[in-house]
């Protein structure tokens, strides 16, 4: 029962190039709500990146200007009375660093999403989307496996994107 539960609570999807990852992160973004936190993780160059820009640039416009944050650690874009937070946490050495940057801000009643989630430690809040990207072995050099992984308030949305998604026979 309790892995039925879990199964339902996670949907897995195939992306072959850039396009389809934008593709799945843009289904993503049109669910989201204000006070979302969306977890990027994955290996240097899985698509982090990639993914959020899709995300930024189907609630803003299809050329939006979307830098990686490597050195900013964060940029801010304004998507129709939201403000979305995109941080790349891979620099900073303490959790707490991350308030410094105006995290608390981006939780309170932005839509954050953020790269490298586990240099917050027990700092990252529970009730988030995981993201999971990564190359699936034997698979092209464009191939992501994309894993999303719901807290409580995505359940059912993620219900909804399962509909609107095709997703991988074990996902
Ligand atoms: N299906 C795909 N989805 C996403 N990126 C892909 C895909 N296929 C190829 N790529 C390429 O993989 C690279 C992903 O780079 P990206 O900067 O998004 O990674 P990242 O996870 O943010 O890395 P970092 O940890 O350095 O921030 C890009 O060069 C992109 O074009
Ligand atoms: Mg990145």
């Amino acid at each position: 029962m309790q892995q039925g539960r879990e199964q339902e609570a996670q949907l897995a999807v195939t992306a072959r190039g850039d396009a389809e990852t934008a593709r799945v992160a843009a289904a993503v973004a049109h669910v989201s709500i204000a006070g979302d936190v969306l977890a990027l993780a994955g290996d240097l160059g899985s698509g982090k990146t990639a993914f959020a820009r899709g995300f930024i640039r189907a609630l803003t416009a299809p050329d939006e200007e979307v830098p990686s944050p490597t050195f900013t650690l964060v940029q801010t874009y304004a998507a129709a009375g939201r403000t979305i937070y995109h941080f790349d946490l891979y620099r900073i050495e303490a959790p707490d660093e991350a308030w410094e940057l105006g995290i608390e801000e981006a939780f309170a009643g932005g839509v954050t999403l953020i790269e490298w989630p586990e240099r917050l430690g027990r700092l990252l809040p529970a009730d988030r989307l995981d993201i999971r990207l990564n190359t699936p072995p034997g698979g092209g050099a464009s191939e992501r496996r994309i894993t999303l992984i719901a807290g409580p308030s995505w359940r059912g949305r993620l219900a909804r994107l399962r509909g609107a998604l095709g997703t991988d026979a074990d996902g």
